[in-house]
């Protein structure tokens, strides 16, 4: 895992958009995993500026979301496909067809969910898949226990999870109970992923998933069995961690390895 702390949520985001673009520049279809919540709204500001002002070309990118509340149509105000639409999809060059994101409303979730899996498969498979990570320690809805091998699925979400969500809706009990959502073991599958944490709330779970045992109690350790995982952080999130020193060194000397191999 490459650990790299920014000075705020801005400079996090930056970076973050930063990764991305630059997948997108190298592939220009290129099979982007994606998220929501709070953590990458800042990461897909800075991708539309980066569309506006220098023309990123998202045309030919494929985008797959990790997951969506069972029960929502996909315009209710608290839906992520509407969530993307607002922050993302709207104000880029995307093409519509090219977007999946799990269907809440759908009259039969277990072929939905081996459908979601099919078409990502189809598509190639995930280049890039962004992550947050939740108050409880999971990546896209996979709440503590879920196997490390899990596809997408219907998942019962906890109650940690409902109380930190309930942000978002009228009142907690609005929060639906349960989410289609991409499995650890499809979310192993990308090639690349790019994992965007910030704040206090998150310094505790941070701490457990980076230096902390490898455990479906804490489904993000799973990053640890992956070949290629960035995490970006803001100060505050890796305000637990205990070998924040190595990080900073590594992310500034990385340069060295050339003058080392030339020596
Ligand atoms: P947040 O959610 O970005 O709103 O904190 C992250 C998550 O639950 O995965």
């Amino acid at each position: 895992m490459e650990i790299t702390i920014a000075r705020s949520y801005e400079e996090m985001s930056a970076i973050s958009a930063g990764i991305i673009a630059r997948e997108i520049k190298r592939k220009h279809d290129l099979v982007l995993g994606l998220a929501t919540g709070d953590t990458p709204v800042g990461t897909y500001k800075e991708l539309v500026k980066i569309f506006k002002e220098e023309g990123l070309d998202f045309s030919k990118v494929t985008t797959f979301n990790l997951d969506e509340y069972v029960g929502l149509p996909p315009l209710h105000k608290n839906s992520y496909n509407y969530f993307m639409w607002e922050n993302l999809f709207k104000h880029i060059n995307i093409t519509p067809s090219k977007v999946f994101v799990p269907q809440g409303n759908t009259e039969d979730p277990e072929e939905f969910c081996a459908w979601y899996e099919a078409q990502i498969k189809k598509a190639g498979g995930i280049d890039l898949q962004i992550l947050g990570i939740g108050g409880d320690g999971h990546i896209a809805f996979n709440e503590p226990g879920s196997s490390f091998a899990s596809p997408t699925r219907v998942k019962a979400l906890f109650e940690q999870t409902i109380v930190d969500n309930s942000r978002f809706f009228d009142k907690k009990e609005d929060v639906p109970r349960f989410a289609i959502t991409m499995g650890v073991g499809t979310i192993l599958e990308a090639k690349k992923i790019l994992m965007i944490v910030n704040g206090k709330r998150k310094a505790d779970v941070v701490a457990q998933f980076i230096e902390g045992p490898v455990t479906s109690q804490i489904t993000a350790s799973a990053l640890q069995l992956h070949r290629h995982v960035n995490v970006v952080l803001d100060a505050e999130a890796a305000s637990r961690l205990k070998r924040t020193e190595y990080y900073n060194w590594v992310r500034d000397n990385k340069h060295l390895v050339q003058k080392e191999v030339g020596r």
